[in-house]
């Protein structure tokens, strides 16, 4: 197993960019394992099975390849990066992130991912019970306001029509971290080892820094200039 640092938290909190950003400075691999739920749901949807069907996902998960390259998310060999960000996608992942042989299949395929590299890994549930022995790991927060205006402006970048206003966005995000949260296996928690950090009014260049002051103190080698 290469050497591994979590990043998890509620939506909208930035992981996905300061994961991204803070491997490549390390010169790491980053894992997004949020896609990985993504992409087997919506390979789910195109199924057209009864996505609470403990059964048939089951089976689905079983059948299906995702494989996360530097720049794209690929289900059975297709590049899905743009369709598995769909408001119908988003909303429900939930379903399939509750079940328990998802579960387990993608905690086999995040620690396979890692076995013989050096990850930053970002996700609900990665510092909890997919790496418990990271070598550091960060729960990342912003105020509810925040999350909900970054995750306005992803959309627009991504150009997509949101339904709503500020306030939906803000009702979207609050109802996945609710269910992130409650959900029987693996919620949404930080570890008991993880060092919190709430990013409200950090830039992401700020954040990464923060993390990787703590991962340097932490004892891995930071490469004292990003990467060209
Ligand atoms: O991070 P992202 O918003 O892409 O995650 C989508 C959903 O996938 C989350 O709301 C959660 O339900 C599920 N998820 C999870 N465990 C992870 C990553 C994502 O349950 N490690």
């Amino acid at each position: 197993m290469g050497q591994v640092v979590t990043i998890d938290g509620p939506a909208g909190a930035g992981k996905s960019t300061v994961a991204r950003k803070l491997a490549e400075r390390l010169g790491w691999h980053f894992l997004d394992t949020g896609a990985m739920y993504r992409a087997v749901t919506l390979a789910a949807i195109r199924a057209g099975i009864d996505l609470g069907d403990e059964p048939s996902r089951a089976r689905l998960v079983r059948a299906v390849s995702v494989e996360l390259t530097p720049d794209s998310v690929r289900l059975d060999g297709v590049d899905v990066s743009a369709a598995i960000r769909s408001i119908e996608v988003t909303r429900a992942t939930g379903t399939l992130a509750d079940s328990p042989s998802v579960r387990a299949l993608l905690r086999e395929w995040q620690r396979a991912f890692a076995r013989d590299r050096n990850v930053v890994t970002e996700g609900r549930d990665q510092g909890t019970v997919v790496f418990p022995d990271a070598f550091r790991k960060f729960f990342l927060t912003a105020s509810d306001e925040q999350r909900a205006l970054r995750r306005l402006e992803d959309y627009r970048t991504r150009g997509q029509t949101v339904a709503g206003d500020l306030n939906a966005v803000l009702r979207e995000i609050q109802d996945r971290d609710a269910r992130d949260t409650a959900r029987a296996i693996a919620p949404m928690r930080p570890a008991d080892d993880a060092i919190v950090i709430d990013s409200t009014g950090l830039g992401v260049e700020e954040v990464v820094e923060v993390l990787l002051e703590a991962i340097q103190k932490a004892g891995a080698a930071v490469p004292t200039e990003a990467p060209t």
